[in-house]
């Protein structure tokens, strides 16, 4: 049973990570400064798995508090590292909070790490880095390209600090995984995404607009330059996502990894917002309210990935469609929905 410390394991992808790994067999470590997740995700987690999952409450930038940890569960045989803020427009705003916090905790752990020899990492990069890219789908080598936000950029420079550290010869072997856009929720409907205020995503938007939280989605923009005029995105479901890390725990754990290595996480395929919108009302046959609005600043035009190196390399495949990741979203609001009211 090898113990796997999950930073931000509180939180959306991490939570689904952390059941995952225990389902294959790993002892996850949850640490978590719960900046943006609730302690409900561990009773979720715990729901499905009926155990408790070990947690710190812990900020990763903090290497006294993060040292202890280590003292605490000797043994880890690797980390995956989610902990991170994420809002792109707060980035934007905030940009030093965001600076300081991304590259700050991801220095602190990997000094920590070093300390402890503990030289497996899984880190969570972005589709981000490819900005706006000229060919698709994207693969792992589409040029990065300049960020379009703060937040972007972090990842950009975490993954660039990585790659430092990979050709200075240490011996600490890393798998960055670029993420497309994760949705839904575990089929359970006991761990999902807990958006902050308004969600500035396009699933959370739809499913608290179908639950009446929201009056009506905005669209945003409908000139762009395909199938219907909305942006394209790769969506894929967040356990088949969390699935991902488990394939790159293995890889690093057997020793075949190079010192670090890129994987694409996505489905392979693209759909605009509409094709999503028509997907969750086809899946929950509830009618969405929404208008077309102006485009958002900063929007990508159209990305999807090709996923044949982690396919390959990994053995990583998708198993949810559109349809049932969205239905595990709605799931997920029906049952947030019905523990507020009893609360
Ligand atoms: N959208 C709407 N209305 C909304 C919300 C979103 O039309 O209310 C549209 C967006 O314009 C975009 C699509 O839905 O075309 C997806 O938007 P999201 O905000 O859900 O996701 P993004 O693709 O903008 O962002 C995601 C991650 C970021 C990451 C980025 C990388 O959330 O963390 O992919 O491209 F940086």
């Amino acid at each position: 049973m090898k113990k796997i410390l999950v930073t931000g394991g509180a939180g959306y992808i991490g939570s689904h990570t952390v059941v995952e790994l225990t389902e294959a067999g790993y002892t996850p470590i949850i640490l978590d400064n719960f900046s943006n997740s609730e302690e409900r995700a561990l009773e979720g987690i715990a729901a499905i798995l009926g155990k408790e999952v070990p947690c710190y409450r812990t900020d990763c930038t903090d290497a006294v508090a993060l040292r202890e940890v280590f003292e605490q569960e000797p043994g880890i045989a690797g980390v995956i590292h989610f902990a991170a803020y994420k809002a792109v427009g707060e980035s934007v705003a905030e940009p030093l909070k965001y600076y300081s916090n991304n590259l700050g905790s991801m220095l602190t752990l990997l000094q920590v790490m070093e300390e402890y020899k503990v030289n497996k990492l899984v880190f969570s990069s972005s589709c981000t880095v490819y900005g706006i890219p000229e060919k698709l789908p994207v693969t792992e080598q589409t040029p990065v390209q300049k960020a379009n936000s703060p937040y972007g950029n972090t990842k950009k420079i975490c993954e660039e600090i990585l790659t430092d550290l990979a050709d200075s010869g240490s011996n600490m072997r890393t798998i960055a995984l670029r993420y497309f856009n994760p949705i839904g929720a575990h089929p359970s409907a006991r761990i999902g995404e807990l958006p902050l205020g308004v969600p500035n995503n396009l699933v959370p938007f739809i499913t608290q607009t179908a639950a009446g939280i929201r009056q009506e989605l905005t669209i945003f923009g409908d000139d762009y330059d395909t199938a219907d005029g909305t942006c394209v995105r790769d969506y894929v479901h967040v356990v088949d996502l969390a699935k991902a890390h488990v394939v790159a725990i293995e890889r690093l754990l057997s020793g075949k990894a190079a010192n670090i290595e890129f994987f694409n996480v996505g489905t392979g395929t693209g759909n605009t917002v509409l094709e999503a919108v028509k997907a969750f009302e086809r899946a929950t046959g509830k009618k969405l309210n929404y208008k077309i609005g102006p485009r958002r600043p900063g929007d990508v035009p159209k990305i999807f990935a090709d996923v044949t190196k982690a396919t390959v390399e990994l053995g990583f495949k998708t198993t949810s469609t559109l349809e049932e990741a969205m239905q595990s979203a709605w799931d997920w609001q029906l049952h947030l929905e019905e523990t507020s009211t009893k609360a």
